[in-house]
């Protein structure tokens, strides 16, 4: 039985009932894998033509585009049915951090805003992600939800923005009850909106709330691995109250000239913000954005509409990177 390879047209033999992912990595076809269990997406790809028979998923739709332009799989969920065609990511996507289970600890919470923690976690042993990846926090057996990593593999500490919406569950649990010290389990990464550290292009990343806690860690990131890009940030929120993190983005900004922010507030005036919507904004600046990757990240509505825009303006589907905070529950 034949796999047919896209990009390349690279051709493999393989028996039928053969692992996806399995039969990629034995040919030595560059993916990303991490948890090799459905959960963190990174092994997705696209079946061009023929089936494969994918069991179990579990990951959520956290892009748009996730099943819009195609029929995508996570490989190593699938097993080999007959001929097929399979489209893998281009090779400067590819990560492959091995999928842990952390037990850490509380370091200290602090309030960015009038409803958003910081939470950062001291965790024995290093995890090791891409920039813009998130990771699923266990604070006790019943309060178990995804947080994006708002810093960069590496930093002392692991830091996390959660905030607190009304009537939460585990949220609620983060404000009322957790306190330093006490135990978190850090299962990660996770997610496919991580930084492409080969593109060379300018970047947009778009955050609505606490989405600026996967775009901080995209920024830094980026700036750590001497990327010279110009990146454009639109930092949404929705009144002056709700704006945080500008101070830390502004003094990269000073430092790295390829740093751009932009605030912006849905409501109410502030001398630090521009009015209106961040689609409404990134509009008003571009006319075209050939060329571009863009990372879209925070509540779900947000980064269909900033999607539908970097499309309309020109970015690639494939460029666009997006992470939704769809309810978990
Ligand atoms: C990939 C991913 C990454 C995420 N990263 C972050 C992050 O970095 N920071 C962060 O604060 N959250 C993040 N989230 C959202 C987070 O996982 C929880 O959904 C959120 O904290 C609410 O959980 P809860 O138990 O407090 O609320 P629940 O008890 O689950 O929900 C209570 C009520 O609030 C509504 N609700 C749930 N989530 C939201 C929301 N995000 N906005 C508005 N209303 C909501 C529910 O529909 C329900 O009506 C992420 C989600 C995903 C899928
Ligand atoms: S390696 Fe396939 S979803 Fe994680």
């Amino acid at each position: 039985m034949e796999l047919v390879i896209q990009p390349g047209g690279r051709v493999i033999s393989a028996q039928p009932g053969a692992n996806l992912l399995e039969t990629l990595r034995a040919e030595g076809v560059p993916i990303s894998h991490s948890c090799m269990s459905g959960r963190c997406g990174t092994c997705r790809c696209r079946v061009v033509a023929g089936e494969v028979l994918e069991s179990g998923r579990e990951i959520k739709r956290t892009s748009p585009h996730a099943d819009a332009d195609g029929h995508y799989v996570l490989a190593c969920m699938s097993a080999l049915t007959g001929p097929c065609v399979i489209e893998v990511p281009e090779p400067d996507e590819i990560v492959t951090h091995p999928a842990r289970v952390l037990k850490a600890k509380v370091e200290s919470l602090d309030a960015l805003t009038h409803d958003i923690l910081r939470v950062r976690l001291r965790s024995p042993k290093p995890l090791d992600f891409s920039p813009g990846q998130y990771a699923t926090l266990q604070f006790t057996p019943e309060h178990i939800r995804p947080y994006s990593m708002a810093g960069i593999a590496g930093d002392e500490l692991l830091e996390f923005h959660v905030r607190l919406v009304p009537g939460g569950r585990v949220s609620g649990y983060v404000r009322d009850t957790l306190r330093p010290g006490d135990a978190v389990r850090v299962s990660g990464p996770l997610g496919t909106a991580y930084l492409r550290s080969r593109h060379e292009g300018p970047m947009l990343c778009v955050a609505g709330g606490t989405g600026l806690a996967p775009v901080m860690s995209i920024v830094r990131g980026s700036l750590a691995a001497g990327m010279t890009n110009d990146i454009h940030v639109y930092a949404g929120a929705r009144s002056p109250q709700d704006v945080y993190g500008l101070e830390v983005l502004r003094t990269l900004a000073d430092e790295y000239p390829n740093l751009h922010v932009h605030s912006i507030v849905a409501s109410g005036a502030s001398v630090d913000a521009r009015p209106g919507l961040v689609t409404d904004a990134v509009t008003a600046d571009w006319t075209d954005l050939s060329g571009w990757r863009s990372y879209l990240c925070g509540s779900p509505p947000m980064v269909d509409a900033a999607a539908l825009v970097a499309t309309r303006l020109g970015v690639l589907p494939n460029h666009i990177h997006a992470d939704a905070f769809y309810d978990a529950a």
